[in-house]
């Protein structure tokens, strides 16, 4: 199936009015590939208003399509060279987790693979999963190193139901039904496991994981318990540049040695670690940094050794994403 990916391609990007997607998007338009996305609501011109601007950077489509609707990636598929699958039903306040993620994203995923087993053309499949298909286990300790042979423990989560237990098992099983579509349809599939990720966004709207991941920043009480919960649940606090996790997309659809699971983490660190670290960076903003009895150290680091010795290199340190962060929450009045 892999082909020497040179010359101009065309890539479909599912989900592209998101954080990552729509990034996503304009490196590969950058980069001068054609791309088709998809979006739930192609006339809800505000929501696609970033998408209509990227328009100016190169050839770029816009389908209409919902992960829940058997058929509606065919058109955006056919023809495409790579396919993205990066789009995810998310609501962590939901309740009934089962029928707003969990079903959803197994179809979604399972529909998209479908269009690229029809289009003759799909030469591999990338498709975004989450650390949160990796971390979340029943093991003690403090040092652990998790890798791509880990797997979130779905039992535990679907029994114990954990605050916002069901996104990390609608990753997890929309991923592993993903490897057994691809496994009996020889499809060329490969999975980025991106962390929490921050960084400026190209949205209308402020993304939620930038929300997490500045509340220390902003002093957003909620969202600060949140990151703690995180911490708690997923045994560390891991951040990366959402450039970088864009850009390790592109890496592993391009590079034609690559397979399997890729976990893309630049930073581990704990709650109070980054506190500590942010509060001295930014000392004009009110940073906490007593957190009482709440764990300074992680569970555990997620390892991103593969990725690395695939050959591809972070561009972003912890300072130069909070710093870039910082100023685009000041450009949208979060800051100042
Ligand atoms: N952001 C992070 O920190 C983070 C960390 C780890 C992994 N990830 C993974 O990275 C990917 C992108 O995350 P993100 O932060 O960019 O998410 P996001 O901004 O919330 O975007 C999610 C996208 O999914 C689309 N979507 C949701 N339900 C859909 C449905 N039924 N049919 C079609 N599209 C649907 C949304 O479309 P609408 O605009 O129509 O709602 C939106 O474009 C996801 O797979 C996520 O699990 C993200």
């Amino acid at each position: 199936m892999a082909s020497e990916f040179t010359g101009k391609k065309t890539a479909c990007v599912v989900g592209g009015t998101g954080y990552v997607a729509s990034l996503l998007i304009k490196l590969l338009l950058q980069k001068g590939y054609a791309v088709h996305t998809t979006v739930r609501d192609p006339a809800n011109r505000k929501k696609i208003s970033h998408l209509i601007a990227l328009q100016e950077l190169g050839e770029l489509k816009i389908f209409g399509a919902d992960l829940t609707d058997e058929g509606s990636f065919d058109a955006p598929v056919e023809g495409c060279d790579i396919v993205f699958h990066v789009a995810t039903p998310v609501n962590f306040a939901s309740e009934d987790p089962e029928n707003d993620m969990i079903k959803p994203a197994i179809k979604g995923v399972l529909n998209v693979l479908k269009a690229c087993a029809k289009a003759k053309s799909v030469k591999r499949v990338v498709v975004t999963s989450s650390a949160a298909a990796v971390t979340i286990n029943k093991l003690n300790g403090t040092g652990l190193v998790m890798d791509e042979k880990n797997w979130s423990d779905v039992e535990f989560l679907s029994s114990e139901k954990p605050p916002t237990w069901g996104y990390p098992v609608s990753k997890t099983l929309a991923e592993k039904e993903a490897w057994k579509f691809a496994q009996e349809n020889n499809i060329d599939l490969v999975t980025v496991i991106p962390t929490l990720m921050t960084g400026p966004a190209l949205t209308p709207d402020i993304p939620s994981s930038i929300g997490l991941a500045t509340s220390l920043i902003t002093g957003n009480e909620f969202l600060i318990n949140a990151i703690k919960g995180m911490q708690m649940l997923s045994g560390s606090l891991s951040i990366t540049h959402v450039e970088d996790v864009c850009r390790a997309h592109i890496f592993v659809a391009e590079k034609e040695s690559a397979s399997g699971r890729y976990i893309c983490a630049a930073f581990n660190t704990s709650v109070p670690e980054a506190a500590k670290f942010l509060s001295k960076r930014y000392p004009q903003y009110k940073i906490p940094t007593d957190f009482g009895d709440f764990p300074t150290k992680a569970k555990l680091s997620l390892s991103s050794e593969k990725l690395i010795s695939e050959g591809f290199s972070f561009k972003y340190g912890l300072e130069e994403t909070y710093d870039q962060t910082v100023e685009y929450l000041k450009t949208k009045g979060l800051l100042k």
